[in-house]
């Protein structure tokens, strides 16, 4: 059975995207599959501690490098490389360079901040 005409699917340049804005710890969505989202944020410093009850986080560094800081030890990411966040585990993301630019992969429903609710949290998230 063949799948009827539509329009063909885009292709995304994440780097013309993470040209669209300038906030730091500001997730924007790139792209919607399966219930999840593809995010994208520019970060600097470092963000709070938080976990992810239900969901696995995926974290890609596009520049600069990451480290993720858990109770028990630390990663560093750099670019080109990723890392799975397993859900429940405490992390507190930090911009290892002047700006990094992350890309998440998770459920539409997760919340920047995890567990907690802070300013830091940001509801409702800009497609570009
Ligand atoms: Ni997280």
């Amino acid at each position: 059975m063949s799948v009827p005409a539509r329009a063909l699917p885009q292709t995304v340049n994440l780097y013309e995207k993470f040209g669209l804005f300038s906030e730091h710890w500001s997730p924007k969505v790139v792209a919607d599959l399966n219930g999840q989202q593809v995010k994208i944020a520019r970060i600097s410093g470092e963000f709070e501690w938080h976990a992810h009850e239900q969901e696995d986080e995926l974290f890609m560094v596009i520049r600069g490098v990451l480290q993720l800081k858990f109770r028990d030890g630390e990663r560093m990411v750099h670019e080109g490389e990723l890392i799975v966040v397993p859900r429940g585990v405490e992390h507190l993301p930090v911009a290892q360079t002047e700006e990094t630019w992350i890309m998440m992969f998770e459920p539409a429903s997760t919340l920047n901040t995890g567990n907690v609710v802070s300013e830091r949290t940001v509801s409702e998230l800009e497609h570009l």
